[in-house]
């Protein structure tokens, strides 16, 4: 019999997933949403960095970002990523490891027109993670962008989306005397159905 209860009950991680983020939300700070990516370059070298989940779908999770940044690069390279997304207030975490394509179609569109107008104009002026001389550069890069393309720029073509379909997902919540729960979801591919172990903590 499973001892799969709680916070932990249910047939779909996504909608799990979705049920701990929605809990997040009233407790933490700011961007509940924050996962840190983690990639590797061509070299094998990891790499890290906080990005936006935007959504959690029915088999996937999206984020958002620049396709010439190093991310997109690594992610292109690769085809796979991995994210963690923590929860101090609530003593959670969800780890997931999977593959990745770009989401560049009207899903991307209608996120980047639900940005504010800064931000739209801002994805088009930062040429993410190449080296800047000086700030003043970026403004000036922007001024010259927002009298280019107005007040309805369309999304730009070297920005959009990342869609992870994780292979695996891990619930983790803190217990007490460190004895944590995991629960460990894997699948081989979007048509086979979950295996679930329970891990030591
Ligand atoms: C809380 C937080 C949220 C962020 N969200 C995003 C995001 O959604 N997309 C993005 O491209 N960068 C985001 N960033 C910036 C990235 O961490 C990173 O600096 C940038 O994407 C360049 O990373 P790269 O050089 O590894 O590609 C965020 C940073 C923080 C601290």
């Amino acid at each position: 019999m499973s001892d799969r209860t709680g916070i932990f009950e249910g047939d779909d991680p996504f909608a799990i997933a979705r049920s701990w983020l929605a809990e997040a939300e009233k407790s933490e700070p700011n961007d509940p949403n924050a996962i840190a990516l983690s990639t590797v370059d061509s070299d094998g070298l990891p790499n890290a960095r906080m990005v936006l989940l935007k959504d959690i779908e029915d088999d996937a999770f999206v984020f958002y970002t620049n396709y010439g940044s190093a991310k997109a690069q690594e992610i292109d390279s690769s085809g796979k990523a991995a994210f963690v997304i923590h929860w101090k207030s609530l003593r959670r975490q969800i780890r997931v490891r999977g593959v990745v394509t770009r989401e560049e179609g009207p899903q991307a569109d209608a996120y980047y027109e639900s940005r504010s107008l800064k931000s739209r104009l801002g994805a088009w002026a930062s040429r993410q993670s190449q080296p800047l001389g000086a700030r003043t550069e970026l403004m000036a890069k922007v001024a010259k962008i927002t009298a280019a393309h107005g007040p309805m720029p369309k999304r730009p073509p070297f920005w959009g989306g990342y869609r992870v379909t994780p292979s695996e997902i891990e619930f983790w919540a803190d217990g007490a005397f460190r004895l944590h729960d995991r629960f460990r979801w894997t699948r081989e591919d979007t048509d086979n159905a979950w295996g679930i172990v329970r891990l030591n903590p």
